[in-house]
């Protein structure tokens, strides 16, 4: 089956982890990763996978915007969303579960639009990268949500959902 060839990954990152996974699933299905501010409309693409970072529990507001601002044109389109957190830098149920939260509840930003698929991925904590003001408070919080520094992010989990996704976008594209 033919792949729509203008696949956007439209990607909402802070520290950088999320733009680097929006990039290999870019790359993965010949797809192009662009900054969602650098968005202004959707002309020329046939389909948008949508990513952001989760900071506070939610999707950057930049995504949310997004989702907004193109919300009509994203209803006759294949659509597919994924997310970065630390929740899944934990393997448990729970940690599964509140990832599940996440998703859910952007989900919910998107009822009209049939996503294609939902990532969910596990992103990183580097403490060089935050603001220096920035990083006390967020050493005190993942210390206590027992969160040590490092990279979580599981290329292979992240390929493999790329690859997968790609033919459901393609599915939607002809339904
Ligand atoms: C200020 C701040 C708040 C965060 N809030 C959450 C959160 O509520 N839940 C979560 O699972 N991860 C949270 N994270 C982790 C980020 O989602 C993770 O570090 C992600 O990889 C950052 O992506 P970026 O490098 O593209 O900005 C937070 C990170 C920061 C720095």
């Amino acid at each position: 089956m033919p792949h729509p060839r203008n696949i956007l990954i439209a990607y909402a990152s802070r520290l950088g982890s999320t733009a680097e996974v929006a990039q290999t699933i870019a790359d993965e299905i010949g797809a192009v990763a662009r900054w969602i501010g650098d968005i202004d409309n959707l002309a020329g693409y046939d389909a948008v996978i949508i990513g952001s970072a989760i900071r506070y529990d939610k999707w950057l507001p930049e995504a949310t915007d997004f989702v907004k601002t193109h919300y009509s044109t994203l209803q006759t389109m294949p659509v597919a969303i994924f997310l970065t957190c630390l929740t899944l830098s934990h393997k448990s149920p729970k940690a599964l579960q509140q990832a599940t939260r996440y998703a859910d509840s952007i989900a919910t930003t998107l009822p009209h639009v049939h996503t294609a698929g939902i990532g969910q991925f596990a992103g990183v904590l580097d403490y060089s990268k935050m603001p220096r003001r920035a990083r006390l408070l967020a050493r005190l919080v993942f210390a206590f949500l027992r969160v040590p520094e490092g990279d979580y992010r599981d290329w292979q989990a992240i390929r493999a959902w790329a690859k997968t996704t790609l033919p459901r976008i393609e599915q939607r594209k002809s339904s």
